[in-house]
């Protein structure tokens, strides 16, 4: 497997962060990197398991979304959460459980973030490129899922 060194640097980064230091608020500080690190993250968000519903976490974008609470099953974010799979959606508009937030989204990646094989909540990524997320996203954000079920 190659891995870019971006996306390393990154992971090295969160994971150092993370892992070396007392954070009083450690998926805020995820979402910033992340967020922060690759321009075609639009939006990066949080969603946690509330009983049967996604509840918003901490997140960072131009915009807030109304989807605050999604419930289990419901648009990509909740299939995610239901199915315990990585979503990758290359085109929004052509995904009819897609639950619009931002005019400008085009491509979207959701990554259930889990605890032994319960889904407790997930990363949800927007980006205004169309197709902006392959399998090389999906890696990396699944190592940052798992970091972050340590600290949930
Ligand atoms: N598009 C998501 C809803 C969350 S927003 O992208 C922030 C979905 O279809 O579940």
């Amino acid at each position: 497997m190659v891995v870019s060194l971006e996306y390393k640097k990154v992971e090295d980064t969160i994971k150092k962060i993370l892992f070396s230091k007392k954070q009083d608020n450690p998926l805020q500080m995820v979402v910033d990197i992340l967020y922060d690190g690759f321009e075609k993250y639009s939006w990066v968000g949080i969603y946690l398991v509330e009983g049967n519903n996604l509840h918003l976490g901490p997140w960072r974008g131009t915009q807030a979304t109304e989807h605050v609470w999604i419930p289990i099953g419901t648009g990509v974010c909740g299939t995610a959460a239901k199915t315990g799979k990585t979503e990758l959606v290359d085109d929004v508009s052509a995904d009819p459980r897609y639950l619009a937030c931002f005019r400008t989204t085009r491509s979207e990646i959701v990554v259930p973030i889990k605890k032994g094989s319960s889904v407790v909540g997930e990363i949800d990524i927007d980006s205004d490129v169309p197709a902006a997320f392959d399998t090389k996203d999906a890696e990396f954000l699944e190592k940052i899922a798992d970091m972050l079920s340590q600290h949930i």
